[in-house]
C-alpha cells in the first residue's frame, strides 16, 4: 500500500500476454465445484483476493479445497455436505461472493454469520433478500437485513417465479442458487440479459436446468457432478490493455485466450463502433463458454453513445472506456448505467473525479457521464478510490499523460489482477 508515481511511455506498447483468469467464472467454479460429488479440477483460476475469499468461505463450510497457483482441486461432497461454520464467513471486498452465497446459504440446514469490508458493507444486499424473503428465507442484519453483517437462519425455501427489478448477473444467480434447494420450480426471467456463466455452469455440472429465451427456470432434483473447468482469461482484465494499445501511438498488441462470451463482450462491440483497429482470432469453446485472442492496433477513434441493453454487456469496463473516450472525436455519451453508483466505489463519480483532474472534458449525469474528446491527459495526483477498475484505469491514463501521474495506492489492483504490473512491463519493454 501507498502512493505509487507512474511516468508516461512515450513509445508504442508492443507485444503478446495472457490476462488472468475470469474472475466471474473463477467464482462459480469454487461454488458449483463445491456443492457437486466428486473431483473438480479447475486450471487458469483468478489468483485475485475476491476468488479467494470464495475458496475460503467454502472452506470454513467444510469442503476441502486445495490450491496451487493457478489451479484448484475440490473434493465435493454434494451440496448436502456444507456444514455449519464455526466462525463468520467473512467475504472482503467480494460482492459476488457475497450475493451468490447468501442465495445459497438460505436453504442450507444451518446458521451462517456473513460481513465483509468496509466497502462490501455499504453496498445495497437488498436486491437479493427480497426475492429469497419471497422464497421463505430468514435472514436478518443491518438496516433490517439489507446491508451485511447478515445472519442467515437457512430453511427449507420454496421456488417462486421472479422477474429481476435490476439487471444483474448477481441477483440472477442467488435465486437460481437458492433454487437448487427450493420445493418446485424457480424461475427467473430477465428482460434485458445479464452475464450468463451460472446458467453455463450448471450446466457443465449436470444440472436441471432450461433457459428458454429470457426464461431461466432451475428445480431441486439435481446433484451436479464435479468437472473440469478450464477458466478463460478475464475479458474485464483484457480490456484495460485492449483500450491502452488503442490510445498509445503505433500500438500493436496480443492478448491470448480472452473469454468471449457475447454477454461480457459490449467493450469489443464500444471499439468496434469507435472505429478502434481490432482482430479477433482462434475462438475457442471449453466448458460451455468461448475465449479467442485479440489484436488491437491504435487508430484514430470517433464519439459515440452506449446505453440501452448493452449496459449489463459493459458495466464493468465503463471507467476504461471513459478514458476511451476522451481521446475519441467529439461527444461520448454513456447512459442508463445508474448501477455504476453502486459497485465497488460509486464510479461515476470515481472516474470523472479522476479524469478531470487529468484534464479530460467529462461531465456527471444521475446515470452515466458526457465526455468531450480528444483531450491530451496532463499529470496530477488522482485517487484509485480504493477500488481495483479505477485504479487500473488511473495507471493506464498514466501513459498518455504528458506528466507523471502520482497513484494514492495501487493495493486494490490484487482483488482482479495481482499481476497487472508485470504484464504492464512486458507490453511496453
Ligand atoms: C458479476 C456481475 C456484475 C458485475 C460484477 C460481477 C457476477 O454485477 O458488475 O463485477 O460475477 O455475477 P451485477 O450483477 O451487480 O450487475
Amino acid at each position: 500500500m501507498g502512493e505509487v508515481q507512474l511516468a508516461p511511455l512515450n513509445k508504442p506498447m508492443t507485444g503478446v500476454i495472457h490476462v488472468p483468469g475470469d474472475k466471474s467464472i473463477s467464482h462459480r467454479s469454487i461454488m458449483f465445484g463445491s456443492i457437486a460429488k466428486g473431483t473438480t479440477r479447475i486450471t487458469n483460476f483468478l489468483d485475485g483476493e475476491d476468488c479467494l475469499q470464495t475458496i475460503r468461505a467454502f472452506q470454513a463450510l467444510g469442503v476441502p479445497i486445495e490450491k496451487k497457483d493457478q489451479s484448484v482441486t475440490i473434493e465435493g461432497s454434494g451440496i448436502n455436505g456444507l456444514k455449519e461454520s464455526t466462525t463468520p464467513l467473512y467475504f472482503g471486498n467480494s460482492g459476488t461472493t457475497a450475493r451468490l452465497m447468501v442465495g445459497l446459504l438460505a436453504g442450507l440446514p444451518f446458521l451462517s454469520i456473513v460481513h465483509g469490508d468496509p466497502f462490501l458493507t455499504n453496498r445495497p444486499m437488498d436486491r437479493v433478500i427480497n426475492p429469497l424473503r419471497e422464497m421463505g428465507a430468514q435472514i436478518d442484519g443491518r438496516d433490517h437485513g439489507h446491508l451485511l453483517p447478515l445472519a442467515i437462519r437457512g430453511t427449507q425455501l420454496s421456488g417462486i417465479r421472479y422477474e429481476l427489478p435490476v439487471k444483474s448477473a448477481q441477483v440472477k444467480s442467488a435465486v437460481l442458487l437458492a433454487g437448487l434447494r427450493a420445493e418446485g420450480t424457480t424461475t427467473v426471467i430477465e428482460k434485458t440479459q445479464t452475464r450468463n456463466h451460472t446458467e453455463n455452469m450448471l450446466q457443465a455440472f449436470g444440472a436441471d436446468i432450461t433457459v428458454d429465451g429470457d426464461t431461466i427456470t432451475v428445480t431441486n432434483q439435481n446433484t451436479l457432478q464435479g468437472t473440469n473447468i478450464h477458466v478463460p482469461g478475464d475479458i474485464s482484465s483484457a480490456a484495460f490493455w485492449l483500450v491502452a494499445a488503442a490510445i498509445v501511438p503505433n500500438s500493436n498488441i496480443t492478448l491470448k485466450h480472452v473469454g468471449l462470451n457475447q454477454t461480457r463482450t459490449g467493450i469489443i462491440d464500444v471499439l468496434d463502433k469507435m472505429d478502434a483497429n481490432i482482430t479477433i482470432t482462434n475462438e475457442q469453446v471449453s466448458s460451455g463458454e468461448s475465449a479467442a485472442d485479440m489484436t488491437v492496433k491504435q487508430t484514430a477513434l470517433t464519439g459515440i453513445t452506449i446505453d440501452g441493453d448493452i449496459i449489463p454487456r459493459l458495466i464493468d469496463e465503463i471507467p476504461i472506456i471513459a478514458l476511451l473516450a476522451t481521446q475519441a472525436d467529439g461527444k461520448t455519451i454513456i447512459k442508463d448505467a445508474a448501477e455504476l453508483r453502486v459497485k465497488e466505489t460509486d464510479r461515476i463519480e470515481a472516474v470523472v473525479d479522476v479524469l478531470s483532474t487529468l484534464g479530460a472534458d467529462i461531465t456527471p449525469t444521475e446515470d452515466g457521464m458526457i465526455v468531450e474528446g480528444p483531450t491530451p491527459l496532463t499529470g496530477g495526483r488522482i485517487s484509485a478510490y480504493n477500488d481495483h477498475r479505477i485504479a487500473m484505469m488511473g495507471v493506464v491514463a498514466s501513459l498518455i499523460a504528458t506528466e507523471p501521474v502520482y497513484l494514492d495506492d495501487d493495493s486494490s489492483i490484487a482483488i482482479s489482477y495481482p499481476d497487472f504490473f508485470i504484464d504492464l512491463k512486458s507490453l511496453t519493454n
